[in-house]
């Protein structure tokens, strides 16, 4: 065995090793509003049982947190009954919680009872059928806390309010038994399909259900009188409540019950399965028709009953499965950090479920599994479908889970933007915007052309890159094409056009950079589909790419506008060039590095705003972007700080939202709650995934990274992964922390800000949420109707103007002066600035030398980051150890009275 191959050996093993030293399995704190059943756009409950506080003391609420969600879980225990889920009688008492990628987890505490409840949302990565099954599990394991066996019994039921936005509604009901199973079920007794009210389906049906065991009873009635029942010492009594009537006030409940008798402890989990099916799932254009699309796993089950039987049957393999995905996310993220896996936990349930994975009918009504659609519903934000803008934020944990995912992602907006109903040259910002009816859109908005044809051109080759499926690229490669030369005639310049953030501006930078990196795409996926295209494609993009460096390089960093020194954002674009490797300076990471550390002395609590022409506000996806351009170890985490500050912040009142005041936390409307953009979340491992050998076939068997064969090279890689891995290694042994488990002792919490930290009370955040049509942002809506209105000269049209622009007969604005503001006087000219900067290396490449300057580029900027990643993890110097140990080791045994679901 040559030595290369043992250090290769020892390359496979370290990440084993690592995750045994490591041990970080779940996050570091409680997370402040926490995903119960989280697993489709409509199946999204959370509950606030933030700071220690007990899940039995809380509603439930959808992700919105406008409509509460009853589900009640009861306990009793030596004939005393205590609440672990809901609220209205007493609560047992929360030792602790914390959150997993797949699994948010209570240990509870009630008479001499300790249990675990366990909320998992299963993620499959390998099988779209289990994917797609909208299901979530609830499991319970119990022991006695002095040993001694006590007598407990467990109840949970559901109420109509999983089954309709209006408690006004008319629901029925119905229980089967499966033989196997026992299946609780209701829905709206008219439902109405495709709609959607404050973001809750008015065509679902709410699934209840245990596997069959002989201590098992159920039944259905109203919450009073089975709740009643059980607190009163009784178990239930099989039979149905067949009065069908509305969801309020006589609440009907679907409830089980499960006599433990005298235990020490469970010997197996109660499980439970809660779901909220609908059929069909999305409306979708095809053609000049519309067709109606379902569940991929329809194509296995003709029944729910029999998928469900299957779901609950495979609890114990879907659980070692979550176990060991868990494991793995969270090991990739404790080698960066504490606080980076802890993002990892807390944001992939609400990006997944974001998703359905849909499937059509071939022409005989059979289903075609080769027919994969997904969809996205842009959560927190509005109802578009699949929203460009959103995705992109999202791909990084698609990318990691499994690329797979990603190309039926893109291939809903191709297909359509490819056919004769769509008319416009640059590429649409989504599929439409009332989820679930994807019908596209085809009004002719141009000004975010730039953002959206880079967004698609950079995904469209990230998912060819990191799952080895060219055949989408291929397919549509006219229409990316079409998108490219967009780009070549209007990225450097950016007059005209306008972010998805809402950023306006004839020249800034960060739009400018995706563009530029859209067409460094366009040429790595011309080397595979049509080589002709490429060596023009890689020469305009390098090109622009220095051009850009000169224009948007000055005073030390990145401006937000060309040649306006005092502005600055977080150019998280850069992120996507590094994702695809387009050649930039390695000194212009490293001067954006210092440069953002150099402000970190002035950073609000939550963080940097993305961009100081807006006003403050923090965004959670672009700030862990920017962390994903670092190549400085202590920048990066300083970034991923900013975004954990808030994420666990514990007086907030919504699912991890994506936008936010950098200094109150307070989520303002469009704040992307609960949003699929989290998936950004995910960007340092993404950029660690291996490439693959593009095939245009379709998905390639053999996977690996694209390795130029520089064989000296890469033993350097591993002999220097190997050295820093053991160094890392040693230095974190003696890290490890004190189990998260001890919540009363000080040190147990990992961040804390040395900075002021004024105590808050619950965020006043909970406005009803807004619903944006089409624009991310109400000043880019702004913009596109003072456009349509012809009220806006310079963005009456945005090609001409940018091909003006380019032409030299430029009108450039200051940053902060709007359009339409105030005279666009001032200005600066031409691109001088970039010559002065003390990096800016013009190298004007092409054909063959080109090629090989990016290759090497690419080899050497593998070993940088593995370099940075590894070696440099001292502490950032704002953000310090140790925490004020604000982590209320539990609720009190409240009693707390409400007037919903009286016991
Ligand atoms: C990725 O997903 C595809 C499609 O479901 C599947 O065939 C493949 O096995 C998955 N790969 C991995 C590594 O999970
Ligand atoms: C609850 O989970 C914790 C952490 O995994 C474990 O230590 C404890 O034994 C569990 N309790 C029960 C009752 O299973
Ligand atoms: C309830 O389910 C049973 C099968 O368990 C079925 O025979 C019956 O028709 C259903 N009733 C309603 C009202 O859907
Ligand atoms: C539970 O079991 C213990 C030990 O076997 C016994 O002492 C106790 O009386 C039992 N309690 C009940 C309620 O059966
Ligand atoms: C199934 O779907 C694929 C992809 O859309 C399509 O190419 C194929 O023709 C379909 N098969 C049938 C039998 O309709
Ligand atoms: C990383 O940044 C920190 C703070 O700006 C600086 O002290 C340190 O020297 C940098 N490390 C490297 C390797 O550049
Ligand atoms: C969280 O707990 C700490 C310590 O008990 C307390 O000071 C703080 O006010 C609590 N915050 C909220 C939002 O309840
Ligand atoms: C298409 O987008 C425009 C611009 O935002 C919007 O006004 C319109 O309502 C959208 N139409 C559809 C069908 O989504």
């Amino acid at each position: 065995m040559g030595s290369s191959s043992v250090f290769l050996l020892f390359f496979f093993f370290f990440p084993i090793i690592t995750t045994l030293v490591y041990g970080q399995s779940e996050s570091s704190l409680p997370a402040p509003v926490i995903p119960l059943a989280v697993k489709s756009p409509y199946l999204n409950a959370w509950v606030a049982a933030a700071n220690g506080s007990s899940p039995g003391a809380i509603s439930p609420t959808f992700w919105t947190t406008q409509r509460q969600l009853g589900w009640a879980g009861f306990v009793r225990v030596d004939g005393q009954t205590f609440q672990w889920l809901g609220k209205g009688g007493t609560a047992a008492k929360a030792l602790a919680s914390y959150v997993t990628p797949t699994r948010s987890i209570f240990t509870m505490a009630a008479g001499s009872l300790e249990f675990n409840i366990t909320f998992l949302s299963p993620i499959e990565p390998e099988d779209w059928n289990k994917q797609s099954f909208p299901f979530s599990y609830l499991y319970i394991d119990a022991k006695s806390s002095d040993s001694m066996p006590h007598t407990v019994q467990f109840y949970s039921d559901i109420s109509g309010e999983w089954a309709s936005s209006d408690n006004n509604n008319v629901v029925q009901w119905n229980t089967t038994d499966t033989g196997s199973s026992v299946l609780h079920q209701m829905q709206r007794t008219s439902m109405q399909p495709m709609v959607e009210t404050n973001e809750m389906a008015e065509d679902g049906t709410v699934y209840y259900s245990m596997a069959k065991r002989p201590d098992m009873t159920w039944q259905t009635g109203t919450d009073v009188s089975l709740r009643g029942r059980f607190t009163g010492g009784s178990l239930l009594q099989n039979i149905q409540d067949t009065n069908f009537r509305t969801i309020s006030p006589n609440w009907p409940v679907l409830a089980f019950a499960v006599d433990l008798g005298n235990i020490t402890q469970t010997s197996t989990p109660l499980v439970w399965a809660i779901g909220v099916v609908r059929d069909p799932l999305v409306r979708y254009v095809k053609g000049t028709g519309v067709e109606v699309r379902s569940s991929y796993f329809r194509a296995k089950y003709d029944s729910i009953n029999a998928a469900l039987d299957d779901f609950l049957a495979d609890f114990d393999n879907a659980k070692t499965r979550a176990l060991t995905l868990d494991n793995k996310i969270m090991s990739d993220g404790a080698a960066v950090s504490t606080q980076y896996a802890d993002l990892l936990a807390i944001s992939l349930r609400q990006t997944m479920a974001s998703m359905d994975i849909t499937i059509g009918r071939d022409d005989n009504g059979k289903w075609n599994t080769s027919d994969v659609k997904i969809f996205m519903k842009d959560i927190g934000t509005g109802r578009r479908v699949n929203a460009v803008e959103t995705l992109y934020a999202s791909f990084p944990a698609l990318l990691y889970l499994n690329a797979s995912f990603t190309g039926p992602l893109l291939e809903p907006l191709l297909e359509y933007q490819a056919s004769p109903q769509y008319h416009n040259s640059y590429a649409a910002a989504d599929l439409g915007s009332s989820y679930p009816d994807a019908l596209g859109n085809n009004t002719d908005i141009p000004v975010l052309g730039v953002e959206n044809c880079g967004n698609m051109l950079i995904m469209a080759y990230a998912h060819a890159q990191k799952s080895g499926d060219g055949s989408l690229v291929a397919r549509y490669y006219d229409l990316l094409k079409k998108w490219t030369d967009f780009l070549v005639a209007n990225s450097l310049h950016t007059n005209g056009y306008t972010s998805a953030d809402g950023q306006v501006g004839p020249d800034m930078s960060n739009l400018a950079i995706k563009g530029i990196t859209g067409i460094f795409a366009m040429s790595k996926i011309s080397e595979v589909v049509r080589k002709s295209d490429m060596v023009n494609y890689r020469n305009k993009a390098t090109q622009l790419e220095t051009d850009w460096e000169g224009l948007a390089y000055s005073s030390n960093h990145i401006t937000t506008d060309y040649g306006v020194a005092s502005s600055w954002s977080l150019i998280y674009n850069l992120y996507a060039a590094r994702l695809v490797n387009l050649p930039v300076n390695d000194q212009l990471y490293k001067n954006q590095d210092a440069f953002y550390a150099s402000q970190a002395s002035t950073a609000p609590r939550f963080g940097f705003a993305y961009d100081t022409n807006d006003n403050g506000r923090a965004k959670s996806q672009w700030t862990i972007f920017t962390a994903g351009t670092t190549t400085n170890s202590t920048t990066r985490d300083l970034l991923v700080s900013m975004v954990h500050e808030r994420a666990f912040y514990n007086a907030s009142g919504n699912p991890f939202p994506t936008t936010y005041d950098s200094v109150t936390g307070r989520s303002i409307p469009l704040n992307g709650r609960a949003s699929p953009a989290q998936g950004a979340m995910f960007s340092l491992l993404a950029l660690n995934t291996p490439n693959k050998a593009i095939t245009l076939a379709g998905p390639s068997s053999k996977g690996g990274p694209n390795v130029p064969a520089i064989v000296g090279a890469i033993i350097g890689v591993v002999v220097l992964i190997a050295i820093i891995g053991l160094a890392y290694f040693l230095w974190k042994r003696r890290q490890r922390r004190r189990s998260k488990w001890d919540y009363s002792e000080k040190g147990a919490a990992p961040f804390s800000i040395s900075r002021k930290r004024t105590s808050v009370g619950v965020l006043d955040d909970n406005q009803p949420i807004e619903v944006t049509p089409y624009i991310v942002d109400a000043e880019a809506a702004a913009i596109a109707a003072r456009q349509s209105s012809g009220t806006d000269s310079l963005y009456q049209n945005g090609y001409s103007k940018a091909r003006e622009a380019q032409n030299g007969s430029k009108t450039y604005l200051l940053p902060g002066q709007r359009p339409g503001l105030s005279a666009a006087g001032s200005s600066y000219s031409g691109t001088s600035e970039g010559g002065g900067s003390s990096y800016y290396v013009p190298s004007t490449t092409s054909g063959v030398s080109s090629e090989l300057r990016v290759e090497v580029e690419e080899l050497r900027r593998e070993m940088a980051e593995i370099r940075a990643q590894r070696l440099q993890d001292e502490p950032p110097p704002m953000y310090q150890d140790p925490p004020p140990g604000n982590i209320a080791s539990s609720s009190a045994q409240t009693s707390e009275k409400s007037g919903f679901h009286v016991v």
